[in-house]
């Protein structure tokens, strides 16, 4: 496994591999402070390429200014560690200075679904991930780019993206990793108190018994799959609620809120944010309502 930190480096590493029939090329993007959501990202990506190019970088660019960019956790070597074992051929760590050497003239907008959900609590966050991605994307020129579910409305604001601007890239977006106990892995859970800890559970049995219900038809629209939603994440005292949506997917679009929701033409999504304490939490579900 090949660490690289600057672009050059990057570049004549990839071609060096291109050359040596290397391809196809797998790219799996993160922040860092890695975990089996991320690893299986890698899994995936080792499955499909013949080269596996992963990033660690902590975006200043799609952080608020009251966000935790400063605090965001960081462990390179451990990272590292994780990288090698799951397979990993290149590890591209840029700092903030490689990335953005000047400041970004240039930015990269992907409208519409962009306005909803994570995209209207944190403003400016997607245009920071679309203008990081479509830069990592020219200097990898990955055949495949591996993301993960966990991150729904990233996934679809990213294939939305590289369909609008013909990139040559195939985005595979891969399943939710969770706990045994069904919290999805995030970085940020390293955030957790003990008691909030235990209480963030209430976001995977919330999504669980609201896809049940629909399910068993005992909620039939998406006004009641809401109710069902908020009324378990509020059994919770430590729990804030940001946002508890269901949308179709992955237009992002409200669904008729009179029909019922083995109506949809699609496949739907129900989205949540939930504060514990100082955390933002987020888990989804995305499935055919059949
Ligand atoms: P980061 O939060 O580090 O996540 C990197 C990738 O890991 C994303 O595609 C994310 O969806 C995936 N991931 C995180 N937790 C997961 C889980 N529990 N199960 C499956 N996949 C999981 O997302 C970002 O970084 C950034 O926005 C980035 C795309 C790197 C741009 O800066």
């Amino acid at each position: 496994m090949r660490v690289v930190r600057t672009v050059e480096q990057l570049r004549e590493t990839l071609e060096y591999m291109r050359q040596g029939g290397h391809t196809p090329v797998g790219f799996v993007p993160t922040m860092g402070f890695l975990h089996e959501g991320h690893a299986s990202l890698l899994r995936k990506a080792a499955e499909m390429s013949n080269t596996v190019v992963m990033s660690i970088f902590v975006n200043p660019l799609q952080f608020g200014p009251n966000e935790d960019f400063e605090a965001y956790p960081r462990d390179e070597r451990r990272d590292l560690e994780l990288a090698e074992r799951e397979g990993a051929d290149i590890v591209f760590i840029p700092s903030v200075e490689e990335m953005y050497p000047q400041p970004t003239r240039t930015q990269v907008t992907v409208s519409s679904l962009t306005t909803q959900l994570c995209g209207a609590s944190r403003p400016g966050h997607f245009d920071g991930v679309t203008t990081v991605v479509s830069k990592l994307f020219n200097m990898v020129q990955p055949d495949y780019a591996f993301f993960g579910l966990k991150d729904a409305q990233q996934v679809a604001v990213l294939r939305r993206m590289v369909s609008d601007l013909n990139m040559n890239v195939q985005i595979v977006a891969c399943p939710i990793v969770r706990e045994a106990d069904g919290l999805a892995l995030s970085s940020r859970n390293v955030y957790l108190s003990a008691e909030e800890r235990s209480q963030a559970l209430v976001l995977s049995h919330s999504l669980r018994e609201a896809r049940e219900a629909i399910q068993t038809g005992q909620v039939r629209t998406a006004a009641e799959v809401r109710g069902l939603l908020v009324s378990v994440i509020e059994s919770s005292p430590l729990a804030v609620i940001d946002y508890a949506e269901i949308l179709s997917f992955p237009e992002l679009e409200p669904l008729d809120q009179g029909i019922s929701l083995n109506e949809a033409p699609g496949e739907i999504i129900m989205a949540l944010a939930v504060k514990f304490g100082r955390t933002r939490l987020i888990d989804n579900n995305v499935f055919i309502p059949k």
